[in-house]
């Protein structure tokens, strides 16, 4: 799992949208659409959330994500639906996939095959390279649906090749990180790490959190800034009790009004006794941002692991509920 979480800059060029896609994202723009609705779920539904979270100022449509089995009402013909399981197994996707083919929806597939490939026939299917966990494949996800959604809403693509050499270069030396993703590890270590991010790095807490659910096994949880000044922040009058590590996840692009609100809160988690911690990485744009601090995470979950002694590749108890729900694979 370490190469695999090690090879993001790489997976991050990987995938290249094939002329099917492409010509069908092109016509679903010239036709006109109202929305885009990604539906994916656990490490197939995260690359999704930081694509809308990334593109939430430049879309003049909704881009949303849904991870369920039936589709909201909302998601008519004129939406186009993104499913993406890397297994191509997962029954929600499934599901969610056949509610949109109902609906008439204009669907794009990305999967390494299973039962989702033979679901999406005669539609455009964009193949992943096979052989990873889904979670990792994040970045290979990434690199497809991102230019996806762009060529649909007629945006700029983004330069993803220079900012995998971003996250190259980041990834040659931690020692210019405040911290390393190491010592992190070991500042974590027997403590419930909640990360709390803003905007585009709301999902990359969120992110984070599911990557030490799923490589480290250890409970963690996220939350996003301003909406945890209306609620965690009371929760802070219990740290004493819980042995909470916050990660607050600082962005280049704060205005003053987040920065005061970020310095605020964190006034109040210290005197709580909750020892809270900034975590800036430096970087911008956006993209190299929410990549970097994903990579980073990532990496993070993986040293955590290590540290416990467990298997960040298995996933026992993912594939027993599965087995119980009649999905083998
Ligand atoms: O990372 C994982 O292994 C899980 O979170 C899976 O992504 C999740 O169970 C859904 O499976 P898939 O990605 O194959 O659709």
């Amino acid at each position: 799992m370490r190469s695999m979480v090690e090879g993001f800059p790489l997976m991050l060029q990987a995938t290249r949208l094939d002329k099917t896609t492409l010509e069908a994202a092109k016509h679903t723009r010239q036709t006109g659409i109202d929305g885009i609705c990604l539906v994916g779920m656990g490490g197939s539904a995260i690359a999704g959330e930081i694509c809308a979270a990334y593109l939430s100022d430049r879309s003049t449509i909704p881009v949303v994500t849904f991870r369920g089995y039936t589709m909201p009402p909302f998601v008519s013909e004129r939406w186009a639906v993104i499913a993406v399981s890397y297994s191509g197994y997962t029954d929600e996707t499934l599901s969610a996939l056949k509610s949109a083919q109902s609906r008439g929806c204009p669907t794009f597939t990305f999967t390494t095959g299973g039962d989702l490939e033979k679901l999406a026939k005669d539609t455009p299917i964009q193949k992943l390279t096979a052989g990873f966990q889904p979670r990792a494949a994040l970045p290979l996800i990434l690199s497809g649906i991102l230019p996806l959604l762009e060529t649909i809403l007629g945006l700029e693509r983004t330069d993803l090749q220079s900012v995998a050499k971003g996250l190259e270069e980041m990834s040659k030396d931690w020692q210019n990180t405040p911290i390393t993703p190491r010592q992190l590890a070991k500042d974590a270590s027997g403590k419930i790490p909640l990360f709390v991010g803003w905007k585009h790095l709301a999902p990359v807490a969120y992110r984070a959190r599911c990557q030490m659910n799923e490589n480290a096994k250890v409970m963690a949880f996220n939350s996003e800034l301003p909406e945890a000044s209306h609620n965690e922040i009371e929760a802070t009058a219990s740290c004493d009790e819980f042995p909470l590590l916050p990660v607050f996840l600082r962005s280049t692009e704060e205005d003053q009004k987040t920065q005061d609100r970020f310095e605020a809160t964190l006034e109040i988690f210290s005197k709580n006794g909750c020892n809270p911690m900034n975590l800036e990485l430096g970087l911008h744009p956006r993209i190299q941002e929410a990549l970097g601090f994903t990579f980073f995470l990532d990496l993070l979950s993986i040293e955590l692991a290590e540290l416990r002694n467990v298997d960040p590749l298995e996933v026992k108890r993912i594939t027993e509920l599965k087995k119980k729900l009649g999905k083998t694979t």
